[in-house]
């Protein structure tokens, strides 16, 4: 057994698709999604390739933030199902294969939350020192309202008891105080409680602010909170192997590294995988630039997860498109390209638009980012409605945007609801993108459609050990728009380039994998034949306008696969 490679680190190779249950699949014609839905589509998923669905919360919830606003950590919202209707979706997506992993938002509660409302009834409470209380708001206390457009501070007065609290995101949620070693048990048991219920590990929210204590009480002096996480990650071992840690830490790289684990343990020890927010928006940029420069960039200034961990790409998440890791002129093009109008603009850092729109339809454009996700080292993360290219609709609040119910079929409601429409909880896209334009059902049946082509990237992706497992190395190919990087494993390389322009180019380039003389091989089936190194070594490959190539360095005699299993 190759240690290096075997399905102890599933992650390493996993699909992961992020869904909202109650804006999935409505199975109780009520116009909300639930469980039941959800679990009826379970072969959509599996046709895919998914192999992992991250679940949004799913909790009760006052939604006053869509979900992470929580009132009860150890609950279903009887709006999405019961616990049982839970359990049933899960074991059948064992069944199928699927892990299931959900959001973990431990950084705060919802205000309505009992432990809340039982702290601030007094300053005696037990629950009292489960939260953040100031009586005065700390002058040099953290910084950076989230949400800018509600909120202009961090600290909320609460009348009843004479206290400001703390709470990062909207005053509706008030941040729990990690510093306690209650509050550190109970966030344990939670994650034991689902992990019980068959959960294989959790994305977890904010994790910077989850373990911050700037602006707390430090007179007992505060633990350190990487001791915390690594705890955490310690404890979920112990209950469950194979449970695994995604964790939300928008930060530039620098501050990045240190949340995989500590840097002197090769293997990590905190987070198993973070999502790449910089190396995400350098691909816009690159997008609206026509330059594979800044991505190229980004992927040479990415620090190396350690051995058993990994990075998580995705084109887009549930929330706005953040563009706050770029400068202002960087976001300014991006915007200028992507979202020009100020309707498409949120908090002005980010797009409440998906990719399809941004880009007037092309799917060649389309299609270059996706394949970029499935070939760039890091495990991929879809967010549903992605793989058939659905859009956003802007009558929508805010991020409910791009949060509109998922497109089944061509019919009013789009196979997601019976229901009337205005019970839905978010509005359909409507036009270009809407369900009668834009399908599973259509899609599922036209080898020539998006769904078909993300279904091949799939299985590509899947087949090509290199891809997830390999190193990486970016080779120069004379061509600016040309992003070209090779992974490589012991027993074989995989070669892609991506043309970031809408010209045709031919991008040049000298392999340390093939010399003169050495084959390649295509292998997506667009009906090439495969390369061949010419004697001076430089192997030029012809890409038309946003296209792009995945090659195997040798024949199909080379496919690692097959190595191993003949
Ligand atoms: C994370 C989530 C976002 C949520 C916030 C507060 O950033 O991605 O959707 O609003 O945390 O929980
Ligand atoms: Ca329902």
């Amino acid at each position: 057994m190759r240690l290096t490679r075997t399905s102890d680190l599933w992650w390493k190779n996993a699909v992961v698709y992020c869904l909202d249950v109650e804006t999935y699949q409505d199975g109780n014609g009520d116009g909300i999604g639930d469980f039941k839905g959800l679990t009826q589509r379970i072969d959509h998923l599996v046709r895919l390739g998914v192999t992992c669905v991250w679940l949004m919360p799913f909790y009760p919830t006052r939604e006053r933030d869509d979900g992470y606003d929580i009132t009860d950590f150890y609950g279903v919202d009887p709006r999405l199902g019961t616990l049982g209707d839970f359990t049933e979706f899960v074991r059948t997506a064992k069944d199928r294969g699927i892990r299931v992993i959900a959001d973990l938002v431990v950084n705060h509660t919802s205000e309505e939350h009992p432990w809340f409302r039982d702290a601030r009834s007094s300053r005696d409470s037990t629950y009292r020192d489960w939260y953040v209380w100031q009586d005065e708001p700390p002058k040099d206390g953290p910084e950076g309202v989230v949400f800018p457009d509600v909120e202009d501070s961090l600290w909320e007065y609460d009348e009843g008891s004479g206290q400001y609290y703390l709470h990062r995101f909207y005053k509706q949620q008030p941040d729990l105080n990690v510093a306690n070693p209650e509050v550190r048990d109970e966030i344990a048991r939670v994650m034991g409680f689902w992990t019980e219920l068959g959960l294989s590990g959790f994305r977890v929210d904010a994790v910077p602010f989850l373990l911050e204590t700037d602006g707390q009480d430090d007179a007992g002096g505060l633990p350190d909170p990487h001791d915390y996480l690594a705890d955490l990650r310690a404890f979920l071992g112990r209950r469950n192997g194979e449970s695994v840690l995604l964790g939300e830490v928008n930060l530039p790289y620098g501050d990045l590294a240190r949340f995989f684990g500590d840097p002197g343990s090769d293997r990590g020890d905190e987070l198993t995988m973070c999502f790449d927010f910089v190396g995400m928006q350098q691909m816009y940029l690159s997008m609206a630039r026509e330059d594979a420069g800044p991505l190229a960039a980004a992927l040479r200034e990415r620090p190396a997860a350690p051995r058993d961990a990994h990075w998580a790409t995705f084109v887009r998440n549930h929330d706005e498109l953040t563009l706050d890791k770029l400068s202002e002129d960087e976001r300014a093009e991006v915007f200028a390209s992507f979202g020009p109008d100020k309707e498409m603009q949120l908090y002005d850092r980010g797009l409440r638009r998906r990719l399809p729109p941004m880009v007037g339809g092309d799917r060649r454009r389309v299609e270059l980012a996706y394949s970029l996700l499935f070939t760039l080292p890091g495990t991929p993360v879809l967010f549903y409605g992605e793989e058939i290219g659905m859009g956003e609709n802007l009558a929508a609040e805010g991020r409910q945007a791009v949060r509109t119910p998922m497109q089944w079929t061509p019919e009013e409601g789009a196979g997601f609801s019976t229901a009337d429409p205005t019970a839905f909880p978010n509005p359909m896209v409507e036009g270009a993108f809407g369900p009668r334009k834009v399908n599973v059902y259509e899609q599922s049946r036209d080898p020539a459609s998006l769904l078909s082509r993300i279904r091949l990237f799939v299985e590509r992706y899947r087949e090509a050990p290199e891809l997830a497992w390999g190193e990486y190395h970016l080779a120069d190919t004379g061509e600016r728009s040309v992003l070209a990087h090779v992974s490589r494993t012991g027993d074989g390389a995989v070669l892609a380039l991506h043309n970031f322009s809408g010209r045709q180019v031919t991008a040049r380039l000298r392999l340390p994998e093939a010399g003169p003389g050495g084959k390649l091989t295509d292998l997506l089936d667009d009906g090439h034949a495969g390369l061949t190194v010419p004697d001076d070594g430089l192997l030029p490959v012809e890409l038309p306008a946003y296209g792009y190539r995945w090659l195997r360095v040798g024949t199909t005699a080379d496919d690692p696969e097959r190595v191993a299993t003949g």
